[in-house]
């Protein structure tokens, strides 16, 4: 009796003591340790640049935009995004963002759902000369996401959208070749190559073309010809273009510029999402099944509706476990504003810091050992259950003020297509696949996702 009290006792002590010694070490010891192995300098060119892993500190920077600004934007990607929401700071930005979150927000979203439904519909049209042959998914996606976008966001200028878009997208391919090219600064002054007289051509047509539409909508809302203006976003940028309120106001050059913003932030995004879903789901046919099993118990042989996509609980476990392993957007960049204490480092102004969601998705310390294998089913429970709470360990569409602004309008896009593929096809990956992801603007299946279909 008397010996058990003895070693009840101790090992209180011992806890006692134990305790603030364990403290003390992680404070000292493992921190520092951790801090330095998780983050450390890249150099990008001459610039340096701080990779930073470490939680807590990605969430401070992402939460503190004023302090923590997005970097420059490359002058090659500047030509095809314009000084648009993405390259904007201060009240510019703030101006911006409010018209794309009105724009882009729930209820506007279920608007747009008959838009998304034709697109995939006239997708899936085009596949019945298909099946039973192979079909390249990514190019197929590349094609929706474009209509999607132009529908969408152009509304009932959708055809004039669609040939703004077509020559953003000639436009985006001269440039994403450019960011391989070494040219002579002194010569790339004097004199331009084929291909920027090429792209200043693109460049000049865009503008005149969206200024034409833009005039046409003007003069169809003085006559109040047109009722539905402000419900697709060009209505909502030429309304703010009228607005009252000189700071609320959107200049000419801004509806240009949030125009060419959307296109290219939008579609290149949603079409690497779709094509890496694509590919797991035709690699795993398990997990194919059971979401064609959900998708045909919410909408039967029916198109999806907005009140059926929230419904989809498979469908966004395979979504977040497809954006968890090949997330498409690989880096989110900080420059900071002036000196800053971050941890324990003292930050000069300028510095570039650079956030890789795709390592974090891929730290076997916080999804475990099995962390390069698909398992959907870690979703289950939602995202913070997934993560253990580590609200920065799954960053697809960043975090903080600057968060993604198409997060809704991509997941319904993606769920619609998806659902309606899995309503008439079956599909398994074509031999001729090879794996070779590549990052061009976002990652990419660089040879496609060739997969042989099958109708149900
Ligand atoms: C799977 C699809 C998508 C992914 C993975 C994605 C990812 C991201 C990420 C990571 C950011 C944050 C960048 C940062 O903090 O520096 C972002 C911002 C942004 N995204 Fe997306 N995106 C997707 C779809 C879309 C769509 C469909 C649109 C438009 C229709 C869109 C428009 C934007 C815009 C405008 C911003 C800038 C927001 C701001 O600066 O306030 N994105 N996206």
């Amino acid at each position: 009796m008397e010996l058990a009290m003895i070693i009840s006792i101790s090992s209180c002590l011992c806890l006692v003591l134990l305790l603030p010694l364990i403290r003390f070490l992680h404070k000292v010891w493992w921190t520092p340790i951790r801090l330095q192995r998780n983050n450390f300098l890249n150099w990008y060119g001459p610039k340096p640049q701080l990779v930073v892993t470490d939680p807590e500190l990605i969430k401070e920077i992402l939460t503190k935009d004023g302090l923590y600004q997005r970097g420059e934007i490359p002058s090659f990607v500047k030509k095809l995004i314009g000084d648009g929401i993405l390259a904007s700071k201060g009240q510019k930005w703030a101006k911006l963002r409010k018209i794309a979150n009105h724009a882009f927000y729930t209820e506007s979203l279920k608007h747009m759902i008959p838009a998304i439904t034709a697109s995939v519909d006239a997708m899936l049209t085009r596949w019945s000369q298909h099946e039973g042959k192979e079909i390249d998914m990514f190019e197929e996606f590349r094609v929706l996401t474009s209509e999607v976008i132009s529908r969408t966001a152009f509304g009932s200028s959708y055809k004039e959208g669609k040939n703004i878009f077509d020559m953003l997208k000639k436009l985006a391919e001269l440039i994403s070749l450019k960011q391989f090219q070494v040219r002579s600064p002194l010569i790339g002054k004097l004199v331009k190559s084929k291909e920027e007289i090429e792209e200043d051509k693109l460049d000049k047509a865009i503008q005149e073309k969206v200024i034409n539409i833009v005039k046409r909508r003007e003069e169809q809302m003085m006559t109040g010809g047109e009722n539905g203006l402000a419900s697709d976003f060009l209505g909502s940028l030429i309304k703010a273009s009228h607005d009252p309120d000189v700071k609320k106001r959107v200049s000419q050059q801004e509806i240009i510029d949030e125009c060419k913003t959307f296109y290219n932030s939008g579609q290149d995004t949603t079409t690497s999402l779709l094509s890496w879903a694509a590919l797991l789901l035709a690699i795993h046919t398990d997990w194919q099944h059971k979401a064609r099993i959900e998708v045909l118990k919410v909408f039967g042989r029916e198109n999806p509706s907005p009140e059926g996509i929230s419904k989809l609980k498979t469908m966004s476990m395979i979504i977040n476990e497809t954006l968890r392993l090949y997330t498409p957007v690989l880096n989110v960049v900080r420059n900071v504003k002036s000196e800053i204490r971050l941890g324990k480092f003292v930050l000069p102004a300028n510095m570039e810091l650079l956030i890789p969601p795709l390592a974090l998705h891929h730290d076997p310390n916080i999804w475990g050992r099995d962390v390069h294998l698909f398992k959907p089913e870690r979703f289950e429970d939602g995202v913070a259950k997934a993560t253990n709470g580590n609200s920065m360990a799954f960053l697809p569409f960043g975090y903080g003020p600057r968060f993604c602004v198409g997060m809704n309008f991509a997941s319904a896009e993606v769920k619609i297509a998806l659902a309606m593929v899995l309503q008439r096809y079956k599909f398994t990956l074509s031999p001729s696949y090879v794996h070779a992801p590549l990052k061009v603007l976002t990652v990419r299946p660089q040879h496609g996702v060739p997969v042989i279909l099958q109708a149900l």
